[in-house]
């Protein structure tokens, strides 16, 4: 029986050693198989009496049967391994975040027009909306700016039928503000102005924010000191390099046109016009029934676009309507 007890110990080895199916069935075969030991062990019996054969022949079946036990014991352990291994291979990780919406950000553009509303506000001045498809008469006519005058050219539109066409500027808002309300009068309108116009300065569809206070005895000087403690509110600083220079429009008089100076980016050093403004001309007032010898104004029209510009270090207008996403981003 000693020499059965080895043999079970000597397949308990053999399967352990085999760590993979096809090994472990190699192992099968020598003890199992045809010419394997168990077989042997029973062709040795034909040489014994019949009652030696019942007892050996029961030992055998007992060693055969552990055999058989430890060979499916071996074949589910490598099974549950690999099954193991394929789970974990295949393993879908729940912990992992969920792809999102990305959430969407206010464009640079809006966001400046929203700045500019909110330093206003603080200093008392209404937020008005109007049309851009303009009438002549706002457009043009009621800002000193008759038929044929020159100052029309600089303005190249898109017309629409009825006389009507794409407003150039926010300055109609002057006439539309003050023909529906009495001095004392302080008023921004933001809004969108076309003109045929196409380079790193100049866009077709741009910005700008008109700023009208007309009252008793507002002078030239309160147009520069709300524009530059605008302008320090906008910036955040009071490090600005800025210019008036003399310049002319129909519907102001003196006028001047504001330059400010990049202080980053590409284009450090170099003067951007930043704003048109001026007192409002006499015939403005009375085109819309107000009395210049009881009131004066200033009027300014500034581009947002640029100031956002000159805010970021942006060198090209033109980036902020590409609509990509790689620049919009930035601002979110
Ligand atoms: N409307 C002028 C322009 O677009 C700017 C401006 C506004 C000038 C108000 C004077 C007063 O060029």
């Amino acid at each position: 029986m000693s020499d059965l007890n080895a043999l079970i110990e000597e397949a308990r080895l053999a399967f352990e050693q085999a760590t993979d199916p096809a090994a472990v069935e190699n192992a099968k075969a020598r003890f199992m198989g045809k010419t394997g030991v168990i077989t042997a062990l029973m062709k040795e019996m034909s040489s014994l009496s019949p009652e030696q054969k019942r007892s050996r022949g029961a030992e055998i079946n007992v060693v055969k049967q552990a055999i058989e036990a430890l060979l499916n014991e071996r074949r589910q352990a490598l099974a549950d391994a690999a099954l193991n291994a394929q789970l974990a291979a295949e393993s879908i990780d729940i912990t992992l975040a969920g792809r999102r919406r990305g959430s969407g950000g206010v464009h640079p553009a809006m966001k400046t027009l929203e700045r500019i509303e909110q330093i206003f506000s603080t200093i008392g001045f209404d937020v008005a909306d109007g049309p851009e498809i303009e009438t002549d008469f706002h457009n043009f006519t009621a800002l000193n700016t008759p038929d044929n005058h020159p100052a029309r050219s600089m303005h190249d539109t898109f017309y629409v039928e009825g006389g009507h066409l794409l407003r150039t500027h926010t300055s109609p808002m002057q006439v539309r503000y003050m023909q529906t309300h009495q001095p004392p009068i302080k008023v921004i309108a933001p809004g969108r102005v076309y003109r045929v116009d196409s380079d790193a300065t100049h866009s077709p569809m741009f910005h700008q924010v008109e700023g009208l206070w007309v009252a008793q005895d507002v002078s030239f000087a309160d147009l520069k000191a709300v524009f530059m403690d605008f302008l320090q509110k906008f910036f955040e600083t009071t490090e600005l390099t800025i210019r008036f220079r003399p310049s002319f429009f129909p519907f102001t008089e003196p006028s001047a046109e504001i330059d400010m100076a990049f202080t980053s980016g590409p284009n450090k050093g170099k003067w951007l016009e930043i704003a048109g403004s001026g007192q409002v001309h006499p015939n403005v007032l009375r085109s819309v029934g107000i009395d210049p010898e009881q009131y004066t104004g200033f009027a300014f029209g500034v581009g947002p676009d640029r100031l956002t510009m000159l805010r970021y270090g942006i060198n090209d207008l033109r980036l902020f309507y590409e609509n990509d996403l790689r620049f919009l981003k930035q601002f979110a």
